[in-house]
Parts: C-alpha cells; sequence; structure tokens
C-alpha cells in the first residue's frame, strides 16, 4: 500500500485509559460551524477571570453556554443557570456543539450523551490549568467530552488521587477527548500553553467542555 503512511482519513482514535479515548482530529470537519455558533455566545457572555474561592483571579478566562454553567467564587465552585457578570441566563447549547459531543461519546462508547452544560475556556501563552478532578456535576455515570481548539496543550491525565502519577496527552486543534466511567474523577490538567499563533485562532487556546451537569 503505497499511500499507508499518509494518514489520508486521519489518525484513528485512541483507548488512553479504559473508558478515556482520544479522537484526533475528530473536529476538523466542524471547525467553521463550531466557531460560527461560537461568536454570538461570547458576544452574550463575554469570557472574563473568575476568582477562585480562595480569592485569587484565575488565569483561565472563561465562559459558558448550556441550562447550567460553571462558575466559581467566594462562595465555591458550582453549577448557576445564570451569568453573573449579566444576570441573564447563560446562552443556549448550540445545536451543532450538542451533535459533535454526542458523536464523540459515541465513538468514544457512550451511548445517548446530553450534556447541559459547556464551559468554554480560553488559554494564553502560559496559561496553565491545575491538577483537579471535575466533580461539580450531580450524576458522575456521564463522561466529559473536551474539545481542543487553537495552540497545542499538553494535557495532564492523572488519577483518582492527587499524587497519581500523569500522562501527558498532546491535545491539537480538532481533537477531541472523552472520559466517563471509571475514569470520570481522574485529575487532570493542562500544562503552561506554549506561545505561538495557530493559523486559525491566532495566539490563543479554546477548549470546550461539555458535560451534563444537572
Ligand atoms: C478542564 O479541565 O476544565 C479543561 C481542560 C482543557 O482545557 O483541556
Ligand atoms: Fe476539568
Amino acid at each position: 500500500m503505497i499511500q499507508s503512511d499518509l494518514d489520508l482519513f486521519g489518525p484513528s482514535p485512541q483507548r488512553l485509559a479504559a473508558q478515556t479515548v482520544l479522537l484526533p482530529g475528530f473536529v476538523l470537519p466542524q471547525v467553521e460551524t463550531l466557531l460560527d455558533d461560537l461568536r454570538p455566545i461570547l458576544r452574550a457572555a463575554p469570557f472574563r477571570h473568575m476568582r477562585t474561592p480562595g480569592g485569587q483571579a484565575m488565569a483561565v478566562a472563561l465562559t459558558n453556554c448550556g441550562s447550567l454553567g460553571w462558575v466559581s467564587d467566594q462562595q465555591g465552585y458550582r453549577y448557576s443557570t445564570h451569568d453573573p457578570l449579566t444576570q441573564q441566563p447563560w446562552p443556549a447549547l448550540p445545536e451543532s456543539f450538542l451533535q459533535v459531543a454526542r458523536n464523540a461519546a459515541e465513538t468514544a462508547g457512550f451511548d445517548d450523551f446530553t450534556p447541559d452544560a459547556c464551559l468554554i475556556n480560553h488559554y494564553l501563552a502560559d496559561t496553565k490549568l491545575s491538577l483537579h478532578q471535575d466533580h461539580d456535576e450531580n450524576d458522575f455515570a456521564h463522561p466529559i467530552v473536551s474539545i481542543s481548539l487553537g495552540l497545542p496543550a499538553v494535557f495532564l491525565f492523572g488519577g483518582m488521587q492527587r499524587k497519581d502519577p500523569t500522562q501527558r496527552i498532546a491535545l491539537n486543534h480538532g481533537d477531541v477527548l472523552v472520559w466517563g466511567g471509571e475514569d470520570r474523577l481522574r485529575f487532570h490538567g493542562v500544562m503552561p500553553v506554549k506561545p505561538g499563533t495557530h493559523p486559525r485562532m491566532g495566539a490563543r487556546r479554546i477548549n470546550l467542555t461539555l458535560r451534563r451537569a444537572g
């Protein structure tokens, strides 16, 4: 096969743990649609630096869409139906986000995923996200679908304890990472993003994390 190593159909899914699957380039065909649907969300609910319960501004800027949005302030981490900046409900989850999340989840072995929350994270050069667990959701039976856009990042994927060793996973523009089931509560984070300019996204990384929170 002359063309066997040209990867004409893109790299195939990679299983990184029992119920964790990396889907390289999975959303590349939908990137323009996702960006078209993202623009009005960002106009209605701009990126902002929320404060940790301890009072520190977070390095990652964030916003949300969906019936629930993840927020942080002096009272703690939680989901809220309204944007604290505008007092308005979060913008609706676009059909394109829902479809992509559902398809990615299914490809990774999780049927009937219907997210109600999409956290949208914005990273500039040197922005990192410390190791944490996603545990503010009601029911851990649902997976997490994480879509990477823009500058590449190194994702740290650990175990159930903060001190457990971490694997380093390269996340590139268009990649989707899905984790759930027995991996749902693994610690994870993002190494400082290396400075650069992505041809489509500029000097930033945007991550969409779709979850079922309520
Ligand atoms: C998150 O854990 O909330 C986001 C992960 C990422 O940006 O890849
Ligand atoms: Fe997370």
